[in-house]
């Protein structure tokens, strides 16, 4: 079995610069939803039609995906016959489009397995719709045989009364399609090249019925891609409850498709999991929190909190309100407060930054404990350097570590240092000013101003 995704059209009414099937829907490029629940039905040979814009799509795609180039838009058959050494004689060729994202794989296997048991040219996929307007209607005799696909602009009117419709994927043996496409014309009202036009050429048709015909929505106008984002949404977050995750409120979490969430966590409201995500059991996560491309163990809390390539082990916490940047990592039991930014940095064991830190390239051991503001100054304009803590190390409040720094294990650094230097481990280390005291001063002051007639 082999699988082309036809996905040259323009896309015209969605009225944007990029190719209509590279908007995205959770993240994820629109092909990319056809192109993995291919993959999902076990399917690895794959080609692409593309026309307008085909450099940015090639850009998305997998190496093996063989991509073909329709230059001039001619119509469904036309795409087909761009791909023609694709079409292998000795083997069955499925036909999607880049645009209908929310087809399953067990619908694509449903329409093999008819295909196969009953030996057709070509089984299509169709559905009955309350409104059919638009879509080609699929025609049948009197005993229910399939005989052809009037296009709705072809169609008489007791035709468009017709609510069984084409959704445009079809299987096909691969040399009955050869065969078709030679004999396919664009004497038609549009003087397109139609695929439908190989349904009727064939000698044997099957059809199987789509029950869910949210499956085959395609999406040609934007208000069509928040439709179809939104059913995609609420699939995924039906599939999370199913597996014993806590979704408070559904109307307000997006959770990609690629997203793992283990039993018992519960997401809260105002959410946002994206990308390759990987979260453990019981954990709460939320709200008003974003996760892109993060690894937490179980019993993570994360609140009020950015975080993107992060990773985040057992019982550690974040937020609310803090950052965790590409490379963070928070191990078991550590405690990342509000107003912290973290970027290639890592947080040992135990450890805590509770509040108004950065720690940017910057290594902390375990037990460590980093005060309020402490800042790594990582960054001299133009190299970045490390900042290294080691073990049970203590941070006073608005510390400045001038990386490259080592602080030693079991030092103590005080409150309002700027430390240029390594600190030995087990040292006190004071970098400021030396506090001075006048005694009377103030008071002398105040007479002083008041004797002039200030207040
Ligand atoms: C086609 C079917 C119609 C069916 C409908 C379902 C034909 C003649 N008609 O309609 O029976 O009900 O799909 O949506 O096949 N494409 C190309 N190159 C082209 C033309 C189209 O790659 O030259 C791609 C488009 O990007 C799109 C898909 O094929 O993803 C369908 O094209 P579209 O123009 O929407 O379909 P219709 O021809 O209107
Ligand atoms: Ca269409």
């Amino acid at each position: 079995m082999r699988v082309l995704v036809l996905a040259a059209g323009l896309g015209k009414r969605m009225k944007s610069r990029k190719p209509k099937v590279l908007h995205e829907i959770l993240g994820k490029p629109m092909i990319s939803w056809v192109l993995d629940t291919v993959r999902a039905a076990g399917v690895h040979e794959v080609g692409v039609v593309l026309g307008h814009g085909a450099e940015m799509v090639r850009g998305i795609l997998d190496e093996n995906v063989r991509i073909f180039i329709q230059s001039e838009q001619l119509g469904t058959a036309h795409a087909v016959m761009c791909a023609r050494e694709f079409v292998d004689p000795d083997d069955e060729i499925m036909v999607l489009y880049g645009d209908v994202p929310l087809l399953r794989y067990t619908t694509l296997l449903s329409l093999v397995k008819v295909h196969e048991e009953e030996g057709n040219d070509v089984t299509l996929l169709s559905a009955f719709l309350n409104d059919p307007t638009g879509y080609g209607r699929v025609l049948r005799d009197t005993s229910g045989k399939v005989q052809g696909i009037v296009e709705e602009v072809d169609a008489s009117p007791e035709q468009r009364n017709i609510r069984e419709i084409n959704t445009g994927i079809y299987v096909f043996k691969g040399s009955f399609l050869l065969e078709a496409l030679g004999r396919i014309k664009n004497d038609n009202v549009q003087g397109e090249y139609y695929l439908t036009d190989a349904v009727s050429m064939a000698s044997k048709v099957g059809a199987v019925v789509v029950e869910d015909v949210q499956e085959i929505l395609g999406v040609n106008t934007r208000k069509q891609l928040a439709m179809v984002a939104k059913i995609a949404r609420m699939r995924i977050l039906e599939a999370l409850m199913e597996n014993g995750v806590t979704v408070e409120d559904p109307d307000t979490t997006y959770i990609g498709p690629e997203v793992r969430i283990g039993c018992d966590t519960i997401i809260k409201p105002m959410t946002i999991i994206l990308g390759k995500t990987t979260i453990g059991e019981n954990c709460v996560i939320g709200p008003f929190t974003t996760m892109v491309n993060c690894v937490c163990g179980n019993n993570v809390r994360v609140v009020r909190s950015e975080c993107a390539g992060a990773v985040i082990e057992d019982d550690a916490s974040v937020g609310p309100f803090s950052r965790l940047r590409e490379g963070s990592y928070v191990c078991n039991g550590a405690k990342v407060g509000n107003y912290v930014e973290m970027k290639k940095a890592r947080l040992g064991r135990n450890s805590k930054a509770q509040h108004l830190t950065y720690l940017g390239d910057a290594e902390v051991g375990e037990d460590a404990n980093i005060g309020a503001g402490t800042i790594t100054c990582n960054y001299d304009g133009y190299k970045k350097h490390r900042t290294i803590i080691e073990d049970g190390a203590f941070i006073g409040s608005n510390v400045s570590l001038v990386a490259p720094v080592r602080i030693g294990k079991g030092a103590i650094v005080g409150a309002g240092s700027v430390i240029t230097e390594d600190v030995s481990p087990d040292a006190l280390a004071l970098g400021r000013a030396r506090q001075i005291e006048k005694p009377g001063w103030a008071k002398k002051y105040r007479e002083e101003r008041e004797k002039d007639g200030h207040k």
